[in-house]
């Protein structure tokens, strides 16, 4: 079984409030107990105009009147997808569907310039690991770049590599190794996650490396110098003793998704921050209840002992200037990276852009913990896409809201600003909304949700996914549905209001349930038509291809036992008479989780990434010697190895 991260490392609710603002369950069973009035519009009517916004909803589609197939099939129930599904299971090996063909295109461990060493497992350095591709790959960009002769694509990957698992990384690590962690093992975990940025190429149909590229480059927990910028940046309770002026912070880690922009820059999200500090926070500590809402100090990298600006009690600051969106330009190799505090303070999994119709950037935004928030960032300035420089600082100046969902069905994006009622008696500054902004949310009354994960924008048909991976310690007591508690997930389709991107407002409809429709006890919700194959649990990442598709990548943790199969990627059907309708296409090898999935902008080239391949047991068990599978080098002298994997249709031609 797989041991993420996120099952462990976060698994106390931090959220004090979850069980006073509606939940999300509670919202979802009783839309689903007035979906005859829903159908009819009366409750979308009568809710909004207690919004005072009557008069708007006869004038807008509803998610479920917009059904009607726009796609490229004659016949409602022919498939958007060709491929040769694959099935569930579980063993060592990946698995993709019959007519593609899957290549590992970067490992961990392997070097980014042609100076770089070469892998060593036995005799790793924090130097050879600073010149090497990271560990657990998780979200993966990709920026095309103008192809040279002889050459048939080439871009640029921007990948995330989220945790360390020393158990996984070492040989050999003893029992005990997490309490004898030495210097040089910390130095090595802090080079081996933040990012990676490498050119790869196309060539006669297969994809390498350029180590010769300059746009290769690492960034790293361990000395990437990085700049704070937007509302909070300087704040008082950003400074620390290494660094008086609350602006410089040394690196990003727990990057788990993110997003590229439409200006071409990368967006890299610090997800679960508070696994790497540790130490214990004095009882006057002004931090303590801040820290507390995020569950700082956690420590299981163990950091803080080698490394003090990760010990609490020696630099209570030092957790503030984590749990940020960076931006990185990567056509820049030299730039520094900047941690956007517009863009608020907490457990970020992903940062997906679209524009408004005025111009405006809209960033949509997951916390995933469980009971945490779904958000959204909306600039003030509008994007200039003929000149990129123009929107160096757009992420700088803007919005943030918070959803909070209503049960007829429509949702409001409540702005955290200073101003807003119940902040200005809580808090001295926008800074500080930004700083805390888990705790902004709460006093807005925002909508605890069962662990936001990926929000991904559609272009094609408007509208908006947010994926809500699980959340199994979800008791309803005034509750008859046997969903309260939620080990599979589900997928929550949203419409804004006039389609603004912009809008406070949005429609919002349950597109699936997951979980086993044969399975009564799972309660999951599937078109009928779904197969055998093409249900699935815990959906994480998702990625729309040039076709306006949908896919879905998947991270069951440790409940992989639940449903009997590895995590994979999936095609899910969004509209006409097959909406809801999943089909298998990758699985990943035993212990692993599947993220990352992107397309090439001609839809030919899918790269995947496969994370913690091998990892079983409880976190700080796993170990290289009894990993579930030694994917994908399977060599004794090898551990288990997270890679980037691309995948081509057999013959060419868009994938899927
Ligand atoms: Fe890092 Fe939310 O998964
Ligand atoms: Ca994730
Ligand atoms: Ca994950």
């Amino acid at each position: 079984m797989a041991s993420s991260i996120n099952d462990h490392a976060d698994n106390k609710v931090s959220n004090p409030v979850a069980s006073s603002n509606t939940s999300f369950q509670t919202l979802c069973e009783n839309r689903y107990n007035r979906r005859g009035f829903l159908r009819a519009g009366a409750a979308v009517g009568a809710g909004l105009a207690a919004l005072g916004l009557s008069g708007c909803a006869d004038q807008q589609p509803s998610v479920e009147q917009a059904k009607e197939s726009r796609w490229r099939n004659q016949n409602p129930y022919d498939s958007n997808f060709d491929f040769v599904e694959i099935e569930h299971g579980e063993d060592a090996q990946h698995h993709v569907a019959g007519d593609h063909e899957a290549q590992i295109l970067i490992r961990w461990g392997d070097p980014l310039s042609e100076s770089a060493p070469a892998f060593d497992p036995n005799n790793q350095t924090a130097e050879a690991q600073l010149q090497q591709f990271g560990y657990n790959n998780d979200y993966v960009g990709y920026l095309e770049l103008p192809a040279r002769r002889n050459q048939d694509a080439r871009g640029l990957l921007c990948v995330n590599h989220e945790y360390p698992v020393a158990g996984m990384m070492f040989p050999n690590f003893p029992a005990d190794g997490y309490q004898k962690i030495t210097a040089e093992q910390v130095k090595i975990t802090q080079a081996a996650v933040g990012n990676s940025i490498v050119e790869v190429v196309l060539k006669d149909g297969v994809w390498s490396i350029n180590r010769k590229s300059p746009y290769n480059r690492r960034i790293t927990a361990l000395e990437t110098e990085m700049e704070m910028s937007g509302p909070a940046a300087g704040h008082p309770r950003l400074r620390t003793n290494a660094d008086g002026s609350g602006k410089n912070v040394i690196g990003t880690m727990n990057n788990c998704a993110g997003g590229m922009t439409p200006w071409g820059t990368y967006l890299t999200c610090e997800e679960n921050f508070n696994g790497h500090f540790g130490g214990k926070l004095s009882n006057s500590e002004p931090e303590a209840r801040n820290h507390a809402r995020y569950n700082v100090p956690t420590d299981y990298t163990r950091w803080h002992l080698h490394d003090k600006r990760f010990d609490v009690g020696y630099e209570p600051n030092e957790p503030n200037r984590f749990g940020w969106v960076v931006e990185i330009d990567p056509k820049d190799p030299k730039s520094k990276p900047k941690k956007r505090t517009a863009l608020g303070r907490f457990k970020h999994e992903g940062a997906e852009t679209i524009v408004a119709p005025s111009g405006q950037v809209v960033v949509y935004m997951g916390d995933d913990q469980r009971f945490e928030y779904l958000y959204k960032f909306v600039s003030r300035d509008a994007v200039d896409l003929n000149n990129p420089k123009r929107n160096r600082d757009l992420l700088d100046h803007g919005t943030l809201y918070v959803a909070k969902f209503y049960e007829e069905g429509y949702l409001e994006w409540l702005p955290l600003v200073l101003e807003n009622g119940p902040l200005e008696a809580e808090f001295e500054s926008q800074a500080e909304v930004m700083i805390e902004a888990r705790r902004a949310a709460d006093l807005l009354g925002a909508t605890p949700l069962d662990r936001p994960e990926d929000v991904v924008p559609n272009a094609k048909n408007g509208k908006v996914y947010a994926l809500l991976t699980n959340n199994h310690k979800r008791k309803e007591t005034d509750s008859a549905s046997p969903r309260t508690e939620n080990y599979f997930g589900h997928i929550v389709e949203i419409a804004e209001l006039d389609n603004d991107y912009a809008a406070t407002r949005a429609y919002w409809d349950v597109m699936v349930q997951c979980g086993n429709p044969n399975v009564p006890s799972h309660a999951a919700r599937w078109n009928e038509r779904t197969s055998d194959n093409g249900w699935f649990a815990s959906p994480d990442n998702a990625a729309v291809d040039p076709s306006g598709r949908l896919w879905i990548s998947t991270d069951q943790g440790s409940k992989a036992f639940m449903t009997g199969t590895a995590d994979g990627l999936w095609a899910l059907e969004t509209e006409g008479a097959l909406r809801g309708t999943g089909k298998m296409f990758f699985r990943v090898p035993a212990g692993a989780e599947m993220c990352g999935p992107v397309f090439s902008d001609d839809g030919e080239n899918l790269f995947l990434a496969v994370q913690h391949p091998g990892d079983h047991g409880e976190p700080g068990q796993a170990r290289v010697e009894t990993a579930i599978s030694r994917w994908p080098d399977f060599l004794e002298t090898m551990p288990p190895r997270p890679s980037i994997v691309v995948v081509r249709k057999k013959g060419g031609g868009q994938v899927g």
